[in-house]
C-alpha cells in the first residue's frame, strides 16, 4: 500500500515546522503572504480561439454530459510514476494508509469545528468537501462519511482524532489529501484520455512564455474556457516537455479548481518540479502545493486560474511572453 519505500529519516521532530517552508521555498503564497493581486475577470490572454466550439469535431467529448459518468483513474493507494518528492517533505511520509487504519476518529466531536485553523487549511478542509470557502467550518461526522465523501471524510476525521488541542493535524490532512486526491476526482489518467475527453488541446489558443517564474524556464499554456481546460507544458532542452499541468474549471460544483499533472510520457502523476530561490527545483506534492498558489487570497478558496507575484524562478531576465 505504500506509495514510497520506507526511509531511515526520523520525521517526528521535523514535521511540525515543515508545512509552510516549501512554500516559502518556492515562492507561493503560504499562510501568511497573501499578497497576490485579483484574478482579471477574463485571464485568457491572447487571440481568438482558432477551435471555435462548434468545429470541435463530432469527436470531441462533450464534458458537460460525459463528467458525471467518469471515474477516478486510480484507485487510492495507487504509485504513480514520476519524479522523487524530497524525503523530508510532508507529503513524503510513508506509511500513510496503516496509520490511517489504525486511526480511532469514534472520539471526535460532532460536529468538528475547525474555524480555529488557518484560512489556507479551512480552506482546504472546504475544498476537500467540495464547498465554496465561505461557508461556516463546521463539519458534521454525516456529513464527513456521505458516500460521495466517503475517502476525503476518513482523511479529514483522522486529522481531526490526531490533532491537539481541538485542532486538526496539519501534516496528517496534508497526506490525506495526497493519498486521497486522484482516487477521488474525476482526473483523465493521461493525456491521451484527455483528449478523449476533451479534444485535442494543441489545437487551441496557446499563449507561449519565454520564463515563467514558477518553473524558471519556458511554458506553453493551451486554453479552453468553453471546456474549462487549462493546459500549460513546461519546455526544456529541444522541443521536450518536462510535466503537463491542467487545470480544470468546469469539474465541480463549488467554483474551484481541479489540478492535475502528467509525466513527460504522459502519465498521471502527483508530483510536480518548481523554481527555487536558489535557482534550483524542488518537487512537491499535487495538488495542495498547486492549491498554495492558485489560492484566491480574498475568498480563501481555490479559484485563481492566473495568480500573479509567485515563483522564484526568472529573476535575471523578463518573464516572458
Ligand atoms: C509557485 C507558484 C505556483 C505553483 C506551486 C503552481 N502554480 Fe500554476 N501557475 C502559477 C503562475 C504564476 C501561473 C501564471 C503563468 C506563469 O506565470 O507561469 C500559473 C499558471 C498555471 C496554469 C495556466 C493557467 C492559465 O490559463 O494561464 C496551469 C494549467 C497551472 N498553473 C497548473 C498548475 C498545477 C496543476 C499546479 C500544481 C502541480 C500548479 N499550477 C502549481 C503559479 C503556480
Amino acid at each position: 500500500m505504500r506509495r514510497f519505500s520506507p526511509r531511515a529519516a526520523s520525521w517526528a521532530g521535523a514535521l511540525s515546522a515543515i508545512p509552510f517552508a516549501l512554500s516559502a521555498f518556492i515562492a507561493c503564497s503560504g499562510e501568511s503572504t497573501l499578497t497576490h493581486s485579483p484574478t482579471p475577470p477574463d485571464s485568457d490572454a491572447g487571440g481568438p480561439d482558432p477551435a471555435p466550439i462548434s468545429d470541435a469535431g463530432a469527436r470531441d467529448a462533450r464534458p458537460e454530459q460525459d463528467a458525471a459518468a467518469w471515474k477516478p483513474p486510480i484507485a487510492c493507494g495507487t504509485e504513480l510514476p514520476g519524479p522523487a518528492l524530497p524525503p523530508n517533505l510532508t507529503e513524503a511520509e510513508p506509511g500513510y494508509a496503516q496509520e490511517l487504519e489504525a486511526t480511532d476518529a469514534a472520539g471526535v466531536p460532532d460536529p468538528v469545528d475547525y474555524s480555529g485553523q488557518s484560512k489556507l487549511i479551512r480552506g482546504v478542509v472546504h475544498y476537500m468537501f467540495q464547498e465554496p470557502a465561505s461557508e461556516p467550518s463546521v463539519l458534521s461526522h454525516d456529513r464527513a462519511q456521505a458516500t460521495e465523501n466517503e475517502n476525503m471524510g476518513r482523511a479529514f476525521l483522522a486529522a481531526a482524532a490526531r490533532g491537539r488541542d481541538g485542532g486538526l493535524s496539519v501534516p496528517f490532512l496534508r497526506r490525506g489529501l495526497y493519498y486521497h486526491y486522484a482516487c477521488s476526482r474525476p482526473l483523465p489518467a493521461s493525456l491521451d484520455q484527455l483528449r478523449e475527453r476533451y479534444g485535442d488541446y494543441r489545437t487551441w489558443r496557446v499563449e507561449t512564455m519565454a520564463c515563467a517564474k514558477p518553473k524558471n524556464g519556458p511554458r506553453r499554456i493551451y486554453k479552453n474556457s468553453d471546456k474549462g481546460v487549462f493546459v500549460s507544458e513546461t519546455l526544456v532542452g529541444d522541443g521536450g516537455i518536462r510535466e503537463t499541468e491542467v487545470i480544470f474549471t468546469k469539474l465541480r460544483d463549488d467554483g474551484q479548481l481541479d489540478f492535475a499533472v502528467y509525466t513527460a510520457d504522459g502519465q498521471l502523476t502527483d508530483r510536480s518540479s518548481f523554481a527555487t530561490n536558489g535557482g534550483g527545483t524542488v518537487t512537491a506534492a499535487a495538488p495542495y502545493i498547486c492549491m498554495s498558489c492558485h489560492l484566491d487570497a480574498t475568498s480563501g478558496g481555490f479559484t485563481n486560474l492566473r495568480p500573479t507575484g509567485t515563483g522564484a524562478g526568472c529573476k535575471d531576465r523578463d518573464a516572458g511572453p
